[in-house]
């Protein structure tokens, strides 16, 4: 392992222009349930009735209920050590940008600038009926009524989440696919399932990246890596930035 993150150490040195994918296995370690495996938010809870469109158009109230218990249990929760990690990178690299499926919020409070929401962000709004009104941010936990009401025209609030069904926001994807054009990819957290963040890695690498996969266990993305380091985020990270 320790050599492994000798080499990494070493092409990060090196990188002008980084990009990090993450995934919620970045923000495991704040106490933030993934979505995926054993412990896993969709062992519980069956997507196609959480988190789509029509799942909210048919009961926006249960959906709300799914999204208001999520907001009440990440009100508190902290970034971690490898959220921290990633603010050094971005202030030791030129050309920095993190793309993150995470709706948590978490990469902002570490501090972390150049941030891409792919999937939005569970503490903004939006208007269902898309009457115009801009997203909006609000923090409130518990949320006091649901489904919540867009301030412009009194209509049903939605999060301003990316469903499965829907597609990213454009600008955020441009941005995205043009931050592949890098020397170097960090992939944390993430199973590598999802489309498209799940080819991400694959654009960067056919463009030259260095890739390197930060993650407990292999994942469909493994093979197409220069290095896979397996373990906690927190710890390997944390042991990749006091290289630097
Ligand atoms: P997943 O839950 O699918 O995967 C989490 C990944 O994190 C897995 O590969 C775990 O092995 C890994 N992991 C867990 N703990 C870790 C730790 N301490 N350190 C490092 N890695 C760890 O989450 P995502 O890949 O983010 O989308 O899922 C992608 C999308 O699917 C989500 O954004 C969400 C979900 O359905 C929507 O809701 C649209």
């Amino acid at each position: 392992m320790r050599e492994k993150i000798e080499k990494v150490i070493k092409e990060l040195k090196k990188a002008k222009k980084v990009t990090v994918l993450t995934g919620a296995g970045i923000s495991k370690e704040s106490g933030v349930p993934t979505f995926r495996g054993k412990e896993g938010l969709w062992q519980n809870y069956k997507p196609e009735e959480l988190a789509t469109p029509y799942a909210f158009s048919r009961d926006p109230k249960k959906v709300w209920e799914w999204y208001d218990w999520r907001r009440q249990m990440l009100y508190d929760k902290l970034p971690n050590k490898a959220h921290i990690a990633l603010v050094k990178i971005e202030k030791f690299v030129p050309n920095f940008t993190l793309i993150t499926q995470n709706v948590d919020g978490l990469h902002h409070k570490a501090g972390s600038k150049n941030v891409l929401e792919l999937h939005g962000c569970i503490w903004r709004m939006k208007c269902w009926n898309q009457c115009g009104v801009p997203p909006w941010e609000d923090r409130t936990v518990p949320l006091p009524e649901l489904p919540p009401k867009c301030p412009s025209c009194g209509g049903i609030a939605r999060p301003d989440t990316v469903w499965f069904g829907e597609q990213i926001p454009e600008d955020v994807l441009e941005a995205s696919l043009n931050a592949l054009n890098c020397d170097f990819m960090f992939v944390i957290g993430t199973s590598g399932v999802v489309q498209p963040a799940a080819s991400f890695a694959y654009h960067a690498k056919t463009r030259g990246a260095f890739l390197v996969e930060v993650n407990v266990e292999p994942t469909p993305l493994t093979s197409m890596m220069d290095v896979s380091l397996m373990g906690k985020a927190t710890e390997i990270m944390e042991s990749i930035v006091s290289g630097l």
